[in-house]
């Protein structure tokens, strides 16, 4: 059998010693993605690619080529055509679960942050404005013993539920299925309408897929549903939120928020958001811990071999292939 071919479309931080044994790898090695076209090209000849949420696989990408094997490296798998791929009988690989404590560890370190104004004091200090120490400085809500909403209970909203128990939270969640008494109690957690969760909560987080069911689930209603007071934290898609209602939320200062995620990706150098005092943009990172990245990756390239060989993805987001 010829050596199979594979397109890798960023440098990653593991060694692909045991890729480059079983196929012929080319590494993309810019810092900006491939452009689309040269994915097209590069997809011609390819048996495997191995690919990160930045780059496009639709329909047409996949129906040019004769991939065996998609393998993202990342959990969530919108910018794939999943429908399309399945069409073609190629499975996708994803990398669940080892990224879920960084991602959960980030929306806290976003939710501390924007409640007790991280961002803000360490620009007030850099700008040489701390001249004594003042009652009324840079205040903040309380976190211990806050009411916290969590917007989808998966592996990564069950693991904020964990570490809210430590801040004496009161905990809402909403999700599409309800959990078992016996997790909400281990967890101390309360189901709620999304509307009642929105209403009573200090801290919103997303964590739901982005799905056409979560698109622009965050919109103006839902914004005017919020306390006054209440801080919005995303760590999941930037399209669960409207960018415009979020604007206008902040601009009124009806609500601070904390976003590592926004629409489109990166944010525009000249969207209003950027102007805002409350609210703090990450650039997409929530699951860039040093070991996260290298277990995702490494998942990543299992996938791709298995794929490689025939083998049945430990990762599939598409089993039907194998029916
Ligand atoms: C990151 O956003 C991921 O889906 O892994």
């Amino acid at each position: 059998m010829l050596q199979a071919k594979v397109f890798v479309t960023r440098r990653l931080p593991i060694e692909l010693e045991p890729l480059r044994s079983l196929a012929t790898v080319e590494v993309w090695p810019e810092r900006q993605p491939p452009p689309y076209e040269i994915l097209l090209e590069k997809v011609k000849e390819i048996d495997g690619l191995l690919c990160l949420l930045t780059d496009q696989i639709d329909r047409q990408l996949i129906d040019s080529g004769k991939l065996k094997v998609i393998s993202q490296m990342a959990v969530g798998y919108d910018n794939i055509d999943i429908t399309a791929a399945t069409t073609r009988q190629i499975p996708v690989g994803n990398t669940p679960g080892v990224l879920t404590d960084a991602t959960a560890d980030f929306a806290w370190a976003l939710l501390m942050a924007a409640a007790r104004r991280v961002v803000e004091a360490d620009r007030f200090t850099r700008a040489g404005l701390w001249q004594t120490w003042e009652p009324d400085l840079l205040l903040g809500p309380n976190v211990t013993g806050a009411t916290l909403g969590i917007v989808g209970f998966g592996r990564i909203g069950q693991a904020i539920a964990r570490r809210a128990k430590g801040f004496e939270m009161q905990i809402l969640y909403t999700s599409r299925q309800r959990c078992s008494p016996e997790l909400e109690q281990s967890l101390g957690v309360e189901f709620a309408t999304l509307e009642h969760l929105l209403q009573k909560s200090d801290f919103v987080t997303l964590h739901t897929p982005s799905v056409d069911d979560t698109y622009h689930l965050i919109s103006d209603r839902q914004f005017e549903l919020m306390k006054r007071s209440a801080i919005l934290i995303n760590t999941a898609r930037g399209n669960i939120v409207d960018p415009d209602s979020l604007y206008r939320a902040l601009a009124s200062c009806q609500i601070a928020a904390a976003i590592d995620v926004t629409e489109p990706e990166p944010i525009p150098s000249d969207s209003l958001l950027l102007t805002l005092d409350n609210l703090i943009i990450a650039p997409h990172i929530g699951s860039a811990s040093r070991q996260t990245r290298s277990k995702m990756a490494t998942m990543a390239i299992a996938n791709l071999i298995a794929g490689l060989r025939g083998d049945r993805l430990a990762n599939c987001v598409n089993p039907e292939v194998y029916n």
